[in-house]
């Protein structure tokens, strides 16, 4: 029935959230593998968790990039004033994504579908150290950087290890580090290994992970088989206060293994 259905779903997210330890699990149903609709999914639970959470006043919000994001952001919706007049910011500096999927091209998508603003974080991706340690005493730089200090809630999501490395151009021999590292998850430019700890680290302005503990809300967004080892792995130890939103497909796999 559709009753037990339901209540089966509620208990494996229980499972999930009381198994890492977070405040929140939600799943989503089907798997994202297959199914752009569940990325559609997402974007309406992120929207519905902000208006939940987010206090009525104006909060920064920092998001980051990604495939997962980008899907996100494209399908969320204007809910209600809670969700409005909040700031979108990129999360952290250009880690070598493609513009449409860039931290700066979420934010910007997410303020326009929720009625929000966004200020872009301008720092090109391959500059000598010189320029880029000129470039983030530029003022605009500091004021974005300030505002990402303040963020009451970060979004983002979790992908497989050496599957980012590659997508972002990373060396063959930063490869070969991750691979004998045992990398396997990766998020906001960290790089885990199987039992969540950060085995590398790409060098980065903006939030850093330890900042994270701090920031009161956190969703983080991730879903398909494919994805459950990483997903596992950067859940291990996420913060307390962390909503996993994910898919059935991401969610039965993890739970086969706990
Ligand atoms: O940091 C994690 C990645 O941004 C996930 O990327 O959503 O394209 O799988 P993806």
């Amino acid at each position: 029935s559709l009753m037990g259905k339901y209540s089966g779903m509620k208990q494996k997210e229980r499972k999930l959230a009381e198994y890492f330890g977070v405040e929140k699990c939600i799943i989503v149903a089907g798997d994202s593998d297959d199914e752009t609709k569940v990325l559609a999914s997402f974007g309406q639970i992120i929207s519905e968790s902000l208006s939940t959470l987010l206090p009525d006043k104006e909060n920064v919000i920092a998001v980051m990039g990604g495939t997962t994001m980008a899907a996100v952001a494209e399908n969320m919706t204007m809910l209600d004033h809670n969700i409005r007049n909040n700031v979108f910011v990129p999360a952290r500096g250009g880690i070598g994504e493609t513009v449409d999927i860039q931290a700066n091209s979420v934010s910007a998508m997410m303020a326009s579908k929720t009625g929000g603003t966004s200020r872009p974080l301008y720092v090109p991706e391959r500059v000598s150290h010189e320029t880029y340690q000129s470039l983030l005493q530029e003022p605009f730089v500091q004021q974005v950087l300030g505002l990402i200090e303040e963020s009451t809630c970060v979004i983002h999501s979790i992908g497989r290890a050496l599957h980012m490395a590659a997508r972002r151009g990373m060396s063959e021999q930063e490869l070969v580090m991750l691979k004998n590292n045992g990398a396997v998850a990766e998020s906001f430019g960290y790089f885990f290994d199987d039992d969540g700890k950060v085995v590398y680290k790409i060098p980065r302005i903006g939030l850093q992970l330890k900042d994270l503990e701090k920031v009161p809300y956190i969703l983080a967004v991730a879903g398909g088989k494919s994805k459950a080892k990483a997903i596992h792995s950067y859940m291990k130890h996420a913060p307390q206060q962390t909503w996993l939103i994910t898919d059935e497909g991401a969610a039965n796999e993890m739970l086969k293994s706990i």
